[in-house]
Order: structure tokens, then C-alpha cells, then sequence
């Protein structure tokens, strides 16, 4: 019997074992591929600007996203302290995106205008300034470093690959938008602008 042949042959049991484990899997994510809120960008989502695409790669490079999740989950003890919860087309233009587990710090998916710029500046050079009591490192150094603008329509360009619609225009105008910018003003142009398209729209501020 075949039967056999499979419970005697560890390495036949363990490739049949993986393929109908797949197929579990591939139920639940492809159809994901075709479910139009989950590919299509939520209303009102720009792409980024160039000082906030920089912005991005100074919170990636660091490591704020090891602190700080964006992603705000589906429960009220998280919409009344963060504000309303995520979905899947706010992160279209996402590459990679950025949600994260885990919470040293607050989410900050909804974290654009809750404080002004100048609050911003002073809480990264020195958190304790504002928040007394608060743990996150300081980064002084962003203040002194400027954004390297000979890179910047490079990255338009890759991220308009991956399909984020980014224009010729805006590409070519990419290292001028940069010019002369400190790390400092591309990381805040950047958190400013996280969760306008929901906060905006369902007046959560
Ligand atoms: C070691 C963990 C840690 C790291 C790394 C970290 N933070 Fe924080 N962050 C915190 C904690 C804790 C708080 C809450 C206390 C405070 O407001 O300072 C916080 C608060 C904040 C807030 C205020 C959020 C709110 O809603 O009140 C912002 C904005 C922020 N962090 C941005 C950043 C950025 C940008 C970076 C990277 C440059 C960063 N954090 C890196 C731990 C961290």
C-alpha cells in the first residue's frame, strides 16, 4: 500500500506534511492579494515627500521603530490613547513597513501634529526636558547632520519602483528639497506626517 511507503519514509512524510501545511496558509493569504482594502491606498495617502522619505531612513537607521510599534490595534484601550486604529491601505507605500511588537515607547502611527515641531526638537535632544520621567535616549547629533541630498532621488526612484506613485518631477526636485537639511528636520517632517490621512478625516484631532 502507499500508505506505507509514507509512514516509513521520514523525508516523503515530512514534503507531504509541508504541503498540506501550505495549503492552510495559502488560503488565508492570497486571497488578500485581491481584497481591494487591502491593496489600494485609504483615501487622502500621499506618498512621501523627499524630506520625509529621508525622515523615514533617519527613525529606520536609528532604530526608533526598536521602541516605538506604528500600528495601532482594534481595541478601545488602544483607539483612546492613540486614536483610530490602523488598516491595511494606510501602509500601501510602505517599504519596509514599520508596525512593530513592541512598546518601550508609545505607538506613534498617530502621532503626526499631536505636538508642534518645536516640542519635537527639544524632546529628541533631550527627552527629559519635556517628559521628566522618560527612558528614550536623546539623539543631540540629529540637529548637526545633514541629509546626504546625492542620495535622495535615488531612493524616489527605488521606492516608485516598488510602486509608490512618485512623479518625474518629483524625483528631480528630490535632492533640491533636501539641500542643507539637518537629520533633525527630515525625522520631524516625518513624524508629523504619521496618520494625517485618518486623523484628518475622522476629526480624531
Ligand atoms: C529605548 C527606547 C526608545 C527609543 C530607542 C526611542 N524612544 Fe521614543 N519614547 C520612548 C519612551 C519610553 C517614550 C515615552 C516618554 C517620552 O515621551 O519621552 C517615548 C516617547 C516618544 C515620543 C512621544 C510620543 C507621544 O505620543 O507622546 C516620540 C515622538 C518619540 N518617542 C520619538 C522617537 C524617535 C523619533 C526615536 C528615534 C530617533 C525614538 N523615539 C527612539 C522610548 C524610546
Amino acid at each position: 500500500m502507499n500508505h506505507d511507503k509514507v509512514e516509513k519514509n521520514v523525508a516523503l512524510m515530512g514534503i507531504l506534511i509541508v504541503i498540506v501545511i501550505s495549503f492552510g496558509g495559502l488560503a488565508e493569504i492570497v486571497p488578500l492579494f485581491f481584497v481591494k482594502n487591502t491593496t489600494e491606498p485609504v483615501d487622502g495617502l500621499k506618498p512621501y515627500t523627499a524630506l520625509q522619505l529621508e525622515g523615514r531612513d533617519v527613525y529606520i537607521k536609528e532604530g526608533c521603530h526598536v521602541c516605538h510599534s506604528q500600528m495601532v490595534r482594534p481595541f478601545r484601550a488602544e483607539t483612546e490613547r492613540f486614536g483610530p486604529y490602523s488598516v491595511a491601505g494606510e501602509d500601501v507605500y510602505e517599504f519596509p513597513f514599520l508596525w512593530g511588537s513592541k512598546r518601550t515607547g508609545p505607538d506613534l502611527a498617530r502621532v503626526g501634529g499631536r505636538y508642534s515641531d518645536e516640542w519635537h526638537r527639544v524632546h529628541l535632544i533631550n527627552p527629559r526636558d519635556v517628559v521628566p520621567e522618560s527612558n528614550m535616549p536623546s539623539y543631540p547629533w540629529l540637529a548637526e547632520n545633514l541629509i546626504n541630498s546625492e542620495q535622495t532621488p535615488k531612493k524616489l526612484t527605488a521606492m516608485k519602483k516598488l510602486g509608490v506613485p512618485y512623479t518625474d518631477e518629483q524625483i528631480s526636485n528630490a535632492a533640491a528639497e533636501v539641500e542643507g537639511k539637518t537629520e533633525m528636520e527630515a525625522l520631524i517632517a516625518y513624524l508629523q506626517s504619521q496618520g494625517l490621512e485618518v486623523t484628518n478625516k475622522t476629526g480624531a484631532r
